[in-house]
């Protein structure tokens, strides 16, 4: 069982704090479409069996129509799709047409994640964004035949108060999502957020998270993941797959994939990618540290069996700080799994590095 993740570069625009390869010409959409076609036919196993597929980015909502069907039939033609497989499309609301509803449910698409960031237009405007508000609730409800929906939030972005974000949550929550991520904005080098100077208040952003995680928590969420919540058990099960080193093929620039033990990253060069010369950087994959960083990030934890068939007893090598986290209330060992007690996740970075 394996999933895959598709790179789709192009974007409406550019946001201000944006780092992933995106915002590409789109005057090479559809040769870029052609190329992830032929390095599709090439790379995937005949036969292989496909329980996920995710096409992120950039925004796939800006393809031209019949792109996304193109490389789903492709991917079809090689692997064994399961009747069952989560198959996510990432979409901005300014991008989601009666024609990409339509396109995206003839292609057997059964999952939405869209990209809202704040409900507040004149933050949206201050980091780039086409979408307002109404365009928005105009997406969601296009979008109304597909059930298994995400929104994307961010916390931390300039200017916005506790009041901005519990709107934003708020709206997320009454448009009855069944998933929400919440990301912490991360200032990149290079980005023209990085430029303008603007730096994050880590104790404000530590207290807007706090915030978030009482307000979803009370309105029927899970937090599953540091950064993922969701009702009804309706969590991603593509990021999910991730977190547990299942194997993934990634295609496009910039993608990254885990098969048979090695960790391969397409380089980001969309010209030679065009031209069928993309570069691959292969390495073994550290199953044990991989595993530690992933695992304890969700709230299922680690499991320490799983982790000695790995090589490592971490409660043995570890026992010293792992016994004063749990002493502190940070860390719950528990049934034969390790993981962050709801509080303690502002400091988990610094408890997987100890870990490490
Ligand atoms: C790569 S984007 C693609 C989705 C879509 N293009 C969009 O922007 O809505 C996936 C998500 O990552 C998050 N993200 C992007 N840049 C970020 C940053 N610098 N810090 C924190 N989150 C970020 C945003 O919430 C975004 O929805
Ligand atoms: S729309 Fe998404 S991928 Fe594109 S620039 Fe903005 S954050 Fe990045």
């Amino acid at each position: 069982m394996r999933g895959i993740y598709i790179h789709i570069p192009f974007c409406a625009r550019r946001c201000s704090y944006c780092s992933f390869v995106s915002g590409m010409p789109h005057d090479k959409m559809r040769l870029y479409v052609d190329a992830l076609k032929r390095e599709i036919d090439d790379r995937l196993v005949c036969g292989d069996d496909i329980s996920t597929i995710y096409l992120g980015g950039g925004t796939p909502s800006v393809l031209y129509r019949g792109a996304i069907s193109d490389i789903l039939s492709a991917v079809r033609s090689k692997a064994r799709v399961r009747a069952d497989a989560e198959i996510t499309v990432e979409c901005n609301p300014d991008s989601v047409t009666d024609d990409f509803v339509a396109e995206i449910l003839s292609a057997d698409v059964n999952r939405v994640s869209v990209g809202l960031q704040t409900d507040n237009d004149e933050l949206l405007k201050r980091i780039c964004r086409p979408h307002d508000r109404a365009g928005f609730l105009r997406a969601w409800e296009l979008l109304a035949p597909i059930k298994n929906k995400s929104i994307d939030l961010m916390l931390g972005l300039p200017a916005q108060t506790k009041e901005d974000l519990l709107s934003s949550l708020s709206l997320a929550t009454l448009s009855d999502a069944p998933h929400i991520s919440l990301y912490a904005l991360k200032v990149e080098e290079g980005t023209p957020l990085y430029e303008s100077g603007f730096a994050v208040d880590d104790d404000f952003e530590a207290d807007l998270y706090d915030m978030a995680y009482e307000y979803l928590i009370s309105h029927g969420y899970e937090r599953y993941e540091v950064s993922n919540f969701c009702k009804n058990d309706m969590y991603s099960r593509h990021n999910s797959s991730y977190w547990d080193l299942t194997e993934y093929y990634g295609f496009g620039i910039s993608a990254h994939s885990l098969l048979g033990g090695k960790r391969i990253a397409n380089d980001d060069n969309i010209d030679k990618y065009i031209l069928g010369n993309c570069d691959r950087f292969v390495e073994d994959s550290d199953a044990a540290s991989e595993y530690i960083m992933l695992a304890l990030r969700t709230a299922k934890g680690i499991d320490l069996d799983r982790l000695r068939g790995y090589g490592v007893d971490l409660l043995a090598e570890k026992n010293r700080k792992i016994t004063e986290y749990i002493r502190q209330g940070f860390l719950i060992n528990e049934k034969g799994f390790l993981r962050l007690n709801d509080h303690a996740f502002y400091i988990m970075n610094d408890i997987i590095c100890d870990l490490m």
